[in-house]
């Protein structure tokens, strides 16, 4: 494909792995695990594009509402994926982080997460952030309660605040805002993804449900991504 304009950030609301399943009769949790295998390809598809950052929505903080089996089962499969895949994350150049509070997955996702950071913490070709118990709104509070004890530390007055002071303290710290937001499944929403970052996100939506959501799908986003003229407010 003859792309000019590479996005620099990619974000994934990776949906519809329930209705995946639902369409083929069989339970919520065959889609999850189908949604789970398609993720190897998008990120290995990123990483040959020359994209820097890809990061993908994975649970966020409203899907504690679901039936208490489900989280289960999508905690397992990310525990699963972690062990499976973390060695191949680190031959090829990918630096994992994680987006939300690590602090109230359960402790063995914990465990996984830790080993899988430290294994690729070196690496620079590429950044993965897995989006985990993570909300675009959570997400701000936060970094307001950080950047509100950094002013108290540093004695500085609120009236001097600059975008910097804030961004270091979001989850996506020294990474360029997202460029492109693709939601497969049908839905027209973010619901509660990157919402500071997404500020100037081009977005593309698709019928498509996450478990069915191929390479080629996903260079078809990327080739209308680079025909878009993006304008920022100006002319
Ligand atoms: C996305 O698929 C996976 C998570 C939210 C964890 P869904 O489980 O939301 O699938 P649908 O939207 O019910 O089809
Ligand atoms: C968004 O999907 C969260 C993830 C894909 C992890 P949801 O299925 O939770 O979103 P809503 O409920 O349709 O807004
Ligand atoms: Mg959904």
């Amino acid at each position: 494909m003859d792309t000019i304009n590479v996005p620099r950030h990619v974000a994934i609301i990776m949906d519809g792995n329930g209705r995946w399943a639902k369409k083929r009769k069989l339970p919520r949790s065959f889609g999850h695990k189908a949604g789970a295998s398609r993720v190897q390809e998008i990120i290995e598809t990123s990483g040959n594009m020359g994209i820097e950052v890809l990061s993908l929505y994975a649970f966020s903080t409203e899907n504690w509402k679901r039936p208490e089996k489900e989280v289960e089962n999508i905690m397992g499969l990310l525990r699963h994926y972690l062990k499976n895949n973390s060695n191949d994350l680190r031959d090829n150049g990918i630096r994992l982080n994680i987006l939300g509070k690590i602090e109230d997955l359960p402790l063995d996702l914990q465990e996984e997460l830790k080993i899988a950071l430290s294994k690729t913490e070196n690496n620079d070709k590429m950044i993965l952030n897995i989006a985990l118990n993570y909300g675009g709104q959570d997400e701000i509070l936060r970094a307001c309660q950080k950047t509100m004890e950094d002013f108290l530390q540093q004695g500085k007055d609120p009236s001097s605040l600059e975008a910097e002071d804030f961004e270091k303290n979001l989850d996506t710290q020294g990474q360029p805002m997202v460029d492109l937001l693709i939601r497969p499944s049908g839905e027209f929403r973010l619901s509660n993804f990157l919402l500071y970052q997404c500020a100037y996100a081009e977005f593309w939506f698709s019928d498509i449900l996450w478990p069915d959501f191929s390479k080629e799908e996903y260079l078809k986003a990327l080739e209308d991504f680079s025909k878009r003229q993006r304008r920022f407010g100006g002319i």
